[in-house]
């Protein structure tokens, strides 16, 4: 249930499925979701023994590319999402999978903001939101109740847009204007039209190590393929490989993964 009325909008989101669920399966969402998959992976090898079930939540889980790759791994899944046209297609996507993984996922339409309403603290041993806070006005309030889900140990996964580097997407696209006035700002305009909030690497560090759940890792998102269009279908195997080794190898060297279009922060419960 949604802690609103029905059909109010919980989100700056509202209104752009259709926008995003668009750009699904093309070269530049590919890269996003395998970057954060790779990446993701390697937190919880490091933070669980093998073979663990994982109980996750994805809050803002959208289509579930995540939270349904999860379960297929063998973890049990909560998605919490606010928008009922992103529910329905997750729900979609999950009716497409044997019956072993469906029994695996719950999927809950609601806000992220009020994850107590829905759910015990301490009850999930990964807590996910990629690509939400910045459709979100109060980021601190809403991350700190993520990590008053997780147990002892457990990790929290944050994909945010990065303040940081706000000109650089207009800039190497060649809008002056537009990258002259990302410097001062927090706010951008995003390939959905919307106007939304971006975060800071060190404003999000501080706010982790205040809410006992402190930084353990980041890497960047789409360092080489920001500017990729939205309708650039994927390349052939080959070629995808060698984009997502150059994207992999760069959200985790420095100075690259700093000017990164998405940061993935890694906190961990203690
Ligand atoms: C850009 S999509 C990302 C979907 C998915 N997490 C991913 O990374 O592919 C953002 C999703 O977050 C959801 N969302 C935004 N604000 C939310 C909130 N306050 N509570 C729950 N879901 C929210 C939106 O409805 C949308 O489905």
């Amino acid at each position: 249930m949604s802690a609103g009325r029905p059909g109010d909008a919980v989100s700056g989101f509202s209104g752009a499925s259709p926008a995003w669920l668009k750009g699904l399966g093309g070269l530049r969402n590919t890269v996003r979701q395998e970057l954060v998959a790779r990446q993701l992976d390697e937190q919880i090898a490091a933070r669980f023994p093998v073979g663990q079930r994982l109980r996750i939540l994805d809050v803002g889980m959208g289509q579930g590319t995540q939270a349904l790759r999860l379960a297929r791994a063998g973890h049990t899944v909560t998605g919490l999402e606010s928008d009922a046209d992103m529910l329905r297609v997750a729900r979609e996507a999950l009716s497409g999978e044997p019956a072993g993984i469906r029994e695996r996922v719950r999927l809950i339409e609601g806000n992220g903001q009020d994850t107590g309403v829905h759910f015990l603290p301490g009850s999930f041993d990964v807590v996910l939101c990629h690509g939400v806070l910045m459709y979100v006005q109060e980021p601190d309030a809403m991350v700190a109740g993520l990590a008053r889900m997780l147990a002892p140990g457990g990790l929290l996964s944050l994909l945010v847009r990065n303040a940081d580097a706000l000109a650089m997407r207009p800039g190497t696209a060649g809008d002056w204007d537009a990258a002259l006035a990302a410097f001062d700002s927090d706010r951008y305009t995003n390939r959905l039209g919307l106007s939304v909030r971006a975060d800071r690497l060190d404003a999000l560090t501080a706010t982790l190590a205040g809410i006992a759940a402190p930084l353990r890792a980041w890497y960047g998102v789409r360092v080489f393929t920001d500017n990729v269009g939205n309708d650039v279908e994927l390349p052939s195997a080959a070629e995808l490989e060698r984009v997502l080794a150059a994207e992999d190898r760069a959200g985790r060297t420095d100075p690259y993964r700093s000017v990164a279009a998405l940061l993935h922060l890694c906190g961990v419960r203690g």
